[in-house]
C-alpha cells in the first residue's frame, strides 16, 4: 500500500459522518482499451489508499459499466468507501427507483450504498421517489439519499415531500468557471444543513491552460505555497467552504495524487482567495448540467 497522506475529512450534512473533502468521480472511466479500464481501477485503488473514499458513481455512466469497474476497484475494501450512486430520473418512478437501486447493488456488488441520488429532477412526481428514498433506508438498502443538480425550489419541493427521513445532499456543478451555487444554492444548503457535493471541479477537462491570463495566476499563487499545481489551487479554494465536497475524476494514478495532495497540509490566504474570486467571477445562480 501506498504512503498514507490524510486527506482531511469534514462531517457530511446533518448526519455528523466525516466523509474526506476530496472524493473520486467516475463519468467515463469504462470509455477506451481493457489496459485504460485497469488503469482506471488502479488509479481508484490509489485513491482509496490516500483516503479519497468518497466514491462517487451512477447507473447512467456507461449504462452500468461504471458500476462494474468500481465494484472490482473496491472488492474487499467495501467498510473504506463512501459510495455513492444515482438513479436516472427516467427511472425515478416509486417502483422504478427501487429496481434501480437494487441492480446498481447487484452491479457494484455490496449490500448497501452510503448516499443515493436522484440524478437530476425528473418528470416523476418527486413525493414518489422521496417515498422510495425513504423506503431504501428503511429496508437498509440505504444510509442516506439526496438529490443533483437541484436548485432552491426543487430542493424545497422535495424537502416537503418527505415523511419521516432528510435528505443529506445535493450534488451540483461547482468549478472557478462555474461558481453560481455561491449565490442562494449554497447558503440554503448550509443552513440546512445539505451537504454540497461539486462536481466538475477541472470543467470536465476544460482547465484554464497554463499560458492562458487565469492559468498563470494559479500557478503563481501555487508557487508561494511550495510548488502546488494550479489544479491543485482550485480545488483547495473549491473545498474552501466547510459545507462542500469535491470529487474529480482521475484515470490516471498521478493526476489522482495530485488530487489527494490539493488539500493536504496547506490552505490558501485570504488574499489568495481574494485573488481567485476576482480572476474568475461569479455567475449566474446555478448552471444544470444533466450528466
Ligand atoms: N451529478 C451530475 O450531474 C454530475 C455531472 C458531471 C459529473 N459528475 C461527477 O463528478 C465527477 C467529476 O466531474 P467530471 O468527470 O465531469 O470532470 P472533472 O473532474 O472536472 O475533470 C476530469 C478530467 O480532468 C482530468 N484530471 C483529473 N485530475 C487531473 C490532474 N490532477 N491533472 C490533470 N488532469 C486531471 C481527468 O483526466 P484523467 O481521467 O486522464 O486522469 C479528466 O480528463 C464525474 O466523474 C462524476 O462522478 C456528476
Amino acid at each position: 500500500m501506498s504512503s498514507r497522506v490524510a486527506v482531511p475529512k469534514r462531517k457530511f450534512g446533518w448526519t455528523g459522518v466525516g466523509v474526506p473533502i476530496i472524493g473520486q468521480g467516475t463519468w467515463q472511466i469504462n470509455q477506451g482499451s481493457h489496459k485504460d479500464k485497469m488503469q482506471a481501477i488502479k488509479a481508484l485503488q490509489l485513491g482509496l489508499d490516500l483516503g479519497l473514499a468518497h466514491i462517487d458513481t451512477a447507473e447512467m455512466y456507461g449504462n452500468g459499466q461504471a458500476e462494474e469497474i468500481v465494484a472490482e476497484a473496491i472488492a474487499g475494501r467495501r467498510d473504506e468507501v463512501f459510495l455513492v450512486s444515482k438513479v436516472l430520473p427516467s427511472n425515478a418512478s416509486y417502483e422504478g427507483t427501487l429496481k434501480a437501486c437494487k441492480r446498481s447493488l447487484k452491479r457494484l456488488k455490496t449490500d448497501w450504498l452510503d448516499l443515493y441520488l436522484l440524478h437530476w429532477p425528473s418528470s416523476y412526481p418527486i413525493r414518489e421517489t422521496m417515498r422510495a428514498m425513504e423506503k431504501l433506508v428503511d429496508d437498509g438498502l440505504i444510509r442516506f439519499f439526496g438529490v443533483s443538480n437541484f436548485d432552491v425550489a426543487d430542493l424545497q419541493e422535495a424537502e416537503q415531500a418527505l415523511s419521516k427521513h432528510r435528505i443529506v445532499c445535493n450534488q451540483v456543478l461547482y468549478s472557478l468557471d462555474q461558481r453560481g451555487i455561491e449565490r442562494q444554492l449554497l447558503p440554503y444548503c448550509t443552513e440546512q444543513q445539505i451537504a454540497i457535493v461539486g462536481y466538475s471541479p477541472f470543467g470536465h477537462g476544460n482547465f484554464p491552460s497554463s499560458n492562458s491570463q487565469q492559468g498563470k495566476v494559479l500557478a503563481d499563487i501555487g508557487k508561494r505555497h511550495g510548488n502546488r499545481t494550479p489544479r491543485q489551487v482550485a480545488l483547495n479554494y473549491l473545498v474552501r467552504h466547510p459545507n462542500v465536497f469535491s470529487i474529480p475524476k482521475a484515470s490516471n494514478p498521478q493526476h489522482t495524487r495530485e488530487n489527494a495532495e490539493s488539500a493536504i497540509g496547506w490552505s490558501l490566504s485570504e488574499q489568495d482567495i481574494a485573488v481567485i474570486d476576482r480572476t474568475f467571477p461569479i455567475g449566474d445562480d446555478i448552471s444544470l448540467q444533466m450528466i
